[in-house]
This record gives structure tokens, C-alpha cells and sequence, in this order.
């Protein structure tokens, strides 16, 4: 593997303090980019090559470019955090480099090298430091890394080019309104990915798959749609964007992965900061049957959301053909609560990380 080195061709005309300023006051969920972004080829024969850190700009795309057609596209999450000192750490960006090649693996398409995956968020947060909302808040940069396939052509085929991109975009609350409880319907017929499918890679696709079920959700008066297995319709998979929890008293569980779920990176970190705090953790399949039972019988004590634009989210009502129900009263649950703030101190370096999640800048 290749691994290119990136060219620094900042802006020569930012975005004044003010009008960024004006941003970060509310800066709400990806409707505002920084001055840069960095951008990195790939050619067949050739490997990564002109990684260039430019002024944030639109992308010319031949109409026939391949991604257009055929959607072979892959991105990430992850965020940058302002810390009690003044610097700029992000969370765990090995992890989302590393899932960023599984998905890049599944969609036959060229692996990022690591480090330069991780450099290159670096780069664009080093240059763009201002755009990093201050420590304290609900706010932080989000970076989205991605890539799409830029072979000019109508073959259906893996593209003999790609390029590589990180944008940057001042980020608060995901749902609008802050943390509340978000309302839930479990779709019992449509499915977000099948086994052998490709569920569990982080491409547009499983996106665009959702939406249809959460406009069902929506017309259901729900924020977000759950997905049940695509086999059996009974075990409960993921929502739309991000993973769910099932807090039992002390014990927090999390659906198994199943080859169709994603592998968020603050699931996997929730199942250690819940252990921190003297909770047991544990994945574990969880059918709809047994949410809503558990539910109605009081023994399920509180739900969230959780993801990185989602952060932790706790869920309210749960509606399901033929059935409704509450959880927590409607309230933010107390675990649900202390883990959020547990792994947001972390992440704005509030307390010691000692797990090593934190990459200083
Ligand atoms: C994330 O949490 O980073 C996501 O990718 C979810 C969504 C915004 C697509």
C-alpha cells in the first residue's frame, strides 16, 4: 500500500471570524463546511497518489462517473473536541480508519492506508482549528471521510480510480431540540440489509435503503425507524444511522453483530465505559417480542441510541403494528445519563483517558 503524502494549498480567503463565529453559535447537523478539505487519488497500477489539502470546493464530475450510477462509495464518522486547555483531540480515529478498509474490503474498492487515513483528518483539523467549537457544549467538529469511485464509464465493475476526501462540519445536537427521549417504530416488514449483504460496511447505499422506512417512521409521528433481522423479522438489528442499547437495572446490552448491524465505534466503546462505572456489559440477541415484554413488565429499564453524530440519545416511546409503549416514563434514563456524560468527559478531555482513545493533535 502506497501512502502518499499531502500538499498544504490553504485558502487564501477563509471565511471571516465573524461569519464563522455566527455558526458556531448554532451550528446544527452538516449544514455548514469548513475553508478545506483534503482530497487524495487512486489509480489502478499507480496506488494513492496528489493528496492535496485545497480550499473547500465542488468536485467536477463527468455524468457518467461510476459512483453516480452504481454507488460504489464508502465514508466515516468521527469528531474533533475542544479540551479544557485549548487543543483539539479526536476519538478513536484508528478504529473508524480501520472499519474505514473493512467497508472499502466489501465494496471491491482500494484500502486506505492507516496512518494516512488518520493523517489526513489530522491535516484538515490542524488547518480549520478555528472552525473547532469551544469546550464545554454539546459541540464539535464532525469529520466526514469518504470515497467514491471516479472511473468515467457504464461497466458495472470495481472503477480503476477512486479519490479520497475528508470534509469538516461544526456539529450539534444530531436530533433537533437537544437530548430528549426520540420515539421509535420497529418495522416489521421493510429491512435495512440481508446476510452476505453489506449491512455491516459504512456505505451510502445502506443509507439510502433507510429512508423509505423512515418516512414510514416519520408518518408514524416516530423520529427514527428500528430494523428487525431480514430472515426471521424478530431480532432487532439497528436504527437508521446508529446502534441501540437495552439497559436492564445494572447490565446494559447491545444486539449482537451479525454481519448485517455496523460496528459503531461508540457501541464498542459504551460496552468498556459501562464496565468503568460497575455496569455489566454484554452483546446479546434481543428479539422485538422480548423489548416489548421486558418493557411492560418493568425489567427493561431504559433504551438509547447511540453513534457518533448521535452521541447518546435515550429512547422514549417505541410503536410497533398493533402496540405502543414508553420507556423511562418519557425521560432520560439515569444510566443512560451517566454514561453519556462519562464518555463525553472523555472525549472533551474532562477526565483522564485511560483507555489511550483520545488522538491529540
Ligand atoms: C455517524 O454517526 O457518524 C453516522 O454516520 C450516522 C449518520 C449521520 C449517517
Amino acid at each position: 500500500m502506497t501512502t502518499p503524502t499531502i500538499e498544504l494549498k490553504p485558502s487564501a480567503h477563509p471565511l471571516a471570524a465573524a461569519e464563522r463565529e455566527a455558526i458556531l453559535a448554532s451550528p446544527g447537523f452538516g449544514r455548514h463546511f469548513t475553508d478545506h478539505m483534503v482530497t487524495i487519488k487512486w489509480t489502478e497500477g499507480r496506488g494513492w497518489h496528489d493528496g492535496q489539502l485545497v480550499p473547500y470546493a465542488p468536485i467536477p464530475l463527468d455524468p457518467a462517473t461510476n459512483v453516480l450510477h452504481y454507488a460504489q462509495e464508502i465514508f466515516e464518522g468521527l469528531k474533533a473536541y475542544r479540551r479544557p486547555d485549548g487543543s483539539v483531540a479526536t476519538f478513536r480515529p484508528d478504529q473508524n480508519a480501520k472499519r474505514f478498509q473493512r467497508s472499502a474490503r466489501r465494496l471491491a474498492m482500494p484500502e486506505l492506508p492507516v496512518e494516512t487515513f488518520i493523517e489526513a483528518c489530522d491535516l484538515l483539523v490542524q488547518q480549520d482549528k478555528d472552525w473547532v467549537p469551544a469546550h464545554g457544549g454539546e459541540e464539535s467538529l464532525y469529520l466526514r471521510p469518504f470515497m467514491i469511485a471516479t472511473e468515467v464509464g457504464l461497466g458495472v465493475k470495481p472503477a480503476n480510480e477512486y479519490l479520497f476526501l475528508v470534509i469538516a462540519s461544526p456539529a450539534g445536537a444530531y436530533f433537533p431540540g437537544g437530548v430528549r427521549p426520540v420515539s421509535i417504530w420497529a418495522s416489521e416488514d421493510r429491512v435495512r440489509a440481508v446476510p452476505g449483504g453489506m449491512g455491516d460496511a459504512k456505505t451510502g447505499g445502506n443509507y439510502a435503503a433507510s429512508l423509505l422506512a423512515q418516512a414510514e417512521a416519520a408518518a408514524q409521528g416516530c423520529d427514527q425507524v428500528c430494523y428487525l433481522d431480514a430472515v426471521e423479522h424478530k431480532w432487532v438489528e439497528e436504527l437508521g444511522g446508529m446502534n441501540l442499547y437495552f439497559v436492564y437495572g445494572d447490565k446494559i446490552v447491545t444486539p449482537t453483530l451479525s454481519g448485517s448491524i455496523l460496528e459503531g465505534v461508540t457501541r464498542d466503546s459504551l460496552l468498556t465505559v459501562a464496565r468503568d462505572l460497575g455496569y455489566e456489559s454484554e452483546e446479546a440477541r434481543v428479539s422485538i417480542d422480548q423489548w416489548q415484554r421486558d418493557a411492560e413488565n418493568g425489567t427493561l429499564t431504559e433504551v438509547f441510541a447511540c453513534g457518533t453524530a448521535a452521541v447518546i440519545t435515550p429512547v422514549g416511546t417505541v410503536k410497533r403494528d398493533g402496540a405502543e409503549w414508553l420507556q423511562s416514563g418519557g425521560e432520560p434514563g439515569e444510566v443512560t445519563m451517566r454514561l453519556r456524560e462519562a464518555l463525553l468527559d472523555i472525549q472533551r478531555g474532562k477526565v483522564a483517558d485511560k483507555h489511550g482513545w483520545m488522538h491529540e493533535l
